[in-house]
């Protein structure tokens, strides 16, 4: 469990070698390319928190549905479920959950985005913790998600090692959904740092077999060659 692992400008996570995440590299040189460009919000002001906030806030003003993972995890676990909120951020997925009823626990390594988190809801319990190291976390979950990318922005080296974590966290019968971009244009990275096969490999190494893959949180059937995939591995 981890607390005290700020790598860059107080972003943590923290690969092999101590290696910082994706994210906090990201964060540290003011982002990159494609649609899902942060650029302009890496140079607005307040804490990286703040921003990604704002930044959703401004999406929902506008008429966008942003709680699509949540929709989709409730439409797998029953109200009443468990559910771990993997790099969960400002807290946007657990929140949502939280208000339909589930049990959640948020975990971040970044902590000014588990301030907003903190600050937003105590529907919810939050952790500041490595999702590499959830040993001191306690108990399994009916399901586990990590939304909004968390996984391609690991720290590099590091995702085999998470997808494990993760997966203890699974109960028999429970569900590990993850969605993640698969190119540039879906991704806040110049490319995608791995392929669906090499993460089913990790899920398989962790105990976890492919359910289900779809293109969207909303439920579109996936294609090859689509630019995102939102993967359901199970727990025999
Ligand atoms: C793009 S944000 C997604 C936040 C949230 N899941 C959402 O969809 O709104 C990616 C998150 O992954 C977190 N993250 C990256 N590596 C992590 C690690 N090793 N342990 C915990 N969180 C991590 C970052 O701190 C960041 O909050």
């Amino acid at each position: 469990m981890v607390s005290d692992t700020a790598a860059v400008d107080g972003v943590g996570g923290l690969g092999p070698g101590g290696r910082p995440s994706r994210w906090a590299s990201l964060h540290a040189t003011g982002g990159t390319s494609g649609t899902y460009d942060r650029r302009g919000a890496a140079a607005a002001p307040g804490s990286v928190g703040e921003r990604y906030e704002r930044r959703f806030a401004e999406l929902a003003a506008a008429g966008m549905n942003v709680h699509g993972e949540a929709a989709l995890c409730a439409a797998l676990v029953p109200p009443g479920g468990r559910i771990l909120d993997a790099g969960c951020g400002t807290g946007r997925v657990a929140i949502r959950l939280a208000e339909l009823g589930y049990a959640c626990t948020g975990v971040d390594v970044d902590p000014s985005m588990l301030a907003r988190a903190r600050a937003a809801s105590d529907a919810v319990s939050w952790v500041l913790a490595d999702l590499a190291d959830l040993a001191d976390l306690g108990g399994q979950f009916d399901l586990v998600v990590a939304a909004g990318n968390v996984i391609p922005l690991l720290a590099e080296g590091s995702e085999a090692r998470v997808v494990r974590a993760l997966a203890e966290r699974v109960r028999p019968g429970g569900l590990l959904v993850a969605g993640f971009g698969l190119d540039s244009a879906h991704l806040p990275l110049p490319q995608a740092p791995f392929g669906l096969a090499e993460y089913d490999s990790w899920c398989a190494q962790a105990g976890l077999a492919l359910e289900r893959r779809l293109a969207t949180w909303e439920g579109a059937p996936s294609a090859p060659g689509d630019g995102y995939a939102v993967s359901i591995h199970g727990r025999r």
